[in-house]
């Protein structure tokens, strides 16, 4: 996603930081709590965020972790979560200005747990994934409009690559799902056939999301609002571990 750096991105995510995970400093494991045990769902590159909060309001009985490579996009997806939470906003100044009116510039807000909602925030690249998490921990994955990665040596780095498909199996408990949705035929083409080389079952596909029986449920993504207004379709499948 191309963008203007956005001033003080490094200040913003720490000051929230409340609301992100992160790798422990010498590797391992990724550590996260939410206010209640729920079933665990994941987004790879959630972009500025809209899909993930949709998602986390139409459908609360989970909790939702939003990975984003790019740390200036990774932010401004957490401070809109945080906006729509009545968390408080961005201060003119600089720093986050709390609901109370206090703003936090050089050390964390520590949020209390009942506040932060049940989305949390990655700014982590999806190759180390197998790393972060243990095998089974997610009930579902999303990867919405993803760089296509047109090249053919480019290929490994496409989210619907056998090597993506792969860590998606192991990190999906059995009967979990992995859903993708994109305008770019040639992506979902590719996409498609290799799901159906993989283990994964292919439960749903559809070339035109917008018309389909899914589309009451469908929750738009920012790439989606602005392919559609283009007039392309959207293609979306769903595969299920077996
Ligand atoms: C084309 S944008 C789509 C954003 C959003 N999902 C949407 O539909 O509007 C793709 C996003 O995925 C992120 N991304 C791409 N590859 C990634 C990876 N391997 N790990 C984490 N994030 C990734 C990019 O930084 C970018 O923000």
């Amino acid at each position: 996603m191309r963008m203007r750096k956005k001033p003080r991105g490094k200040e913003r995510l720490s000051v929230l930081s409340a609301l992100t995970v992160s790798t422990p400093a010498n590797g391992g494991r990724v550590s996260f709590n939410f206010e209640k045990e729920l079933p665990l769902r994941l987004e790879i590159g959630c972009g500025k965020g809209d899909f993930i909060r949709g998602l986390s309001r139409q459908e609360t009985g989970y909790n939702y972790l939003a990975m984003e490579r790019c740390a200036d996009v990774a932010v401004i997806a957490m401070e809109k979560y945080a906006m729509d939470r009545g968390l408080g906003r961005p201060h003119p100044q600089g720093g986050w200005e709390a609901p109370d009116g206090t703003v936090y510039k050089d050390t964390p807000w520590d949020i209390p747990l009942d506040m932060r909602g049940n989305v949390r925030f990655m700014p982590m690249e999806a190759g180390g994934l197998t790393d972060y998490f243990e095998g089974g921990i997610f009930e579902s994955i999303y990867a919405n409009f993803s760089d296509p990665w047109p090249k053919k040596g480019h290929a490994r780095r496409r989210l619907t690559h056998p090597d993506f498909l792969e860590r998606y199996l192991y990190l999906l408990r059995p009967n979990g799902y992995f859903r993708f949705k994109t305008d770019n035929a040639d992506l979902f083409a590719y996409s498609l056939e290799m799901l159906e080389q993989s283990p994964f079952k292919v439960t749903f596909v559809t070339h035109d999301l917008h018309s389909s029986e899914r589309a009451a449920e469908n929750i738009m993504t920012e790439y989606e609002r602005n392919f559609t207004a283009k007039g392309f379709p959207i293609h979306m499948v769903e595969a299920r571990k077996e």
